[in-house]
């Protein structure tokens, strides 16, 4: 059984490799996840297999498979009924079940080493695996309220030095108890340190800004990967190691990949700091000019190449249907059309190609910023729809801006533009936009849904 054992596992590592290598490619992300999805399953029935040879109680067995069950009708409810803007508070509902889960195993495998002498190196494991789960588990569900817009921003005094001694317990703690100056039995040391981390998971998250969030939850997703990881080396489980490095590194990956293009550093995201604009940058008058869908109708008819460049305010708006529509429309009148996205265009990784996806527009439409910036000449007309910081030119010529050295997607180096948003609000980083008042630049006021339907059926007259 052993062996069967062993070879299910090495090809549920091998699913996870082939899963995160796939998902490198918008094109193949699919299949990574279903790749990856089933090497997981596959781990899960391994462990079944283990555990049945090992004769291990009927009750324990009946209860793990209640525990999938309910476990999967409830994700597959939540996950169908989520909506794309409500995508990020849901990764992190999931990332703090993981969380809880490894600190869970960190408690029982304690009080299971109550029959048992465990060496001082397993217990160490045991101990990181727990308090590292904790903390991804209390603070997913501070980001998933922050996401939710339930639980406001605290960056008080309090909380700040809170956290900080509560970090230094829980890093010195340990130490003093393996020397022996704590004289606890190892189960009830394991409990005390589960509620500080609970604790400082709290207080870690609660003076981050809302708008960081999924910074914050790919950070927290890594550290439930590195949780998993530690469980896996007290269970001597290789599936489980190697499947929580891997998550730990992509999330740590993803966490500096967006730090760098929204030009933060993670100590400032996780000290809650963002540059404020100073006033004068941002009072500038501007010459604002508005445009008409049927004229937008007339310029996007003459056009031969189009870009359009989706934001946040697509996904609320939820126009990415109409977007397709609107590229078919196009492409049968012989128009060119690019999607460009930027890395952090809306609220999560990603959120702008799942979205674009779910309207079946095809990849080959789709280029990253990079790789169209330096023709941006070329295009006849950029249609910038529900996107405001990530096509902000301040971030080039501004140094006293809160986006200057955000890498931008260079919408006003076009023939023209037009940005298609509600009113003149700001977007994420609360500054004005220079690209509205250029001699290029028009925009065209209303729900972007509305807008797009607007312009789909000028061009059917035309
Ligand atoms: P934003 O700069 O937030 O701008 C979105 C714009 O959409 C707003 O100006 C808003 O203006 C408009 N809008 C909202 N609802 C709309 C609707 N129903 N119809 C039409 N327009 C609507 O978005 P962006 O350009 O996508 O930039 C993303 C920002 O989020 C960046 O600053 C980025 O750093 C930050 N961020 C992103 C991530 C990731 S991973 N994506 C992570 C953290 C932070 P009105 O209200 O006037 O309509």
């Amino acid at each position: 059984m052993n062996i069967i054992v062993e070879v299910g596992y090495l090809i549920a590592t091998v699913s996870f490799l082939g899963g995160l290598k796939f998902m490198s490619s918008p094109k193949r992300a699919k299949i990574g996840n279903i790749f990856a999805a089933s090497g997981m399953v596959l781990a899960v029935i391994c462990t079944f297999l283990m555990v049945l040879s090992n004769a291990v109680p009927t009750t324990n067995l009946i209860i793990a498979l209640v525990a999938i069950l309910l476990g999967t009708l409830l994700g597959k409810r939540m996950a169908t009924k989520v909506e794309m803007t409500a995508m990020p508070q849901l990764v992190s509902l999931f990332n703090a079940t993981g969380g809880g889960c490894a600190m869970l195993l960190g408690i029982i495998e304690a009080n299971q080493s109550r029959l048992t002498e465990v060496p001082v190196g397993i217990k160490i494991l045991l101990l990181l695996g727990l308090v590292t789960g904790a903390v991804a588990a209390t603070g997913s569900i501070v980001a998933y309220g922050k996401l939710a817009g339930k639980t406001k921003d605290k960056r008080t005094k309090g909380v700040v030095y809170g956290s900080r001694v509560l970090l230094g317990l829980i890093l010195l703690l340990p130490l003093i108890y393996f020397i022996g100056f704590v004289p606890v039995p190892f189960e009830i040391f394991t409990y005390i340190m589960a509620a500080f981390a609970l604790c400082y998971g709290i207080l870690f998250v609660l003076p981050i800004g809302g708008a960081d969030m999924p910074v914050v939850i790919s950070l927290l997703n890594s550290i439930t990967g590195i949780a998993t990881a530690f469980a896996g080396f007290v269970y001597g489980n290789k599936a489980m190691i190697a499947g929580g490095i891997f998550v730990g590194a992509a999330g740590i990956l993803l966490t500096l990949l967006m730090c760098k293009a929204m030009n933060r550093s993670l100590i400032k995201v996780l000290a809650g700091k963002f540059k404020k604009s100073s006033a004068a940058a941002d009072e500038e008058e501007q010459h604002i000019k508005s445009i008409a869908s049927a004229e937008i109708a007339m310029q996007l008819s003459f056009a031969s190449k189009i870009a359009i460049v989706p934001g946040y305010g697509l996904a609320v708006a939820q126009g990415q249907h109409l977007c397709g529509q609107l590229q078919k429309l196009l492409a049968n009148r012989g128009v060119h059309i690019d999607f460009i996205i930027h890395p952090v265009a809306g609220r999560m990784p990603g959120h702008m190609n799942v979205l674009l996806a779910e309207a079946n527009i095809d990849y080959e439409h789709l280029k990253e910023m990079n790789e169209v910036n330096d023709q941006m000449s070329h295009y006849d007309l950029v249609l910038i729809i529900g996107a405001n910081d990530v096509v902000n030119p301040a971030a080039e010529t501004k140094p006293d801006s809160p986006v200057y050295g955000m890498p931008i997607i260079k919408a006003h180096e076009s023939k023209q533009v037009v940005v298609m948003k509600r009113s003149m609000s700001t977007g994420y980083a609360g500054v004005s936009n220079d690209l509205f008042g250029m001699d290029n630049c028009s925009l065209l006021f209303g729900d972007a849904k509305d807008s797009l339907q607007e312009i789909i059926n000028q061009l059917k007259l035309i």
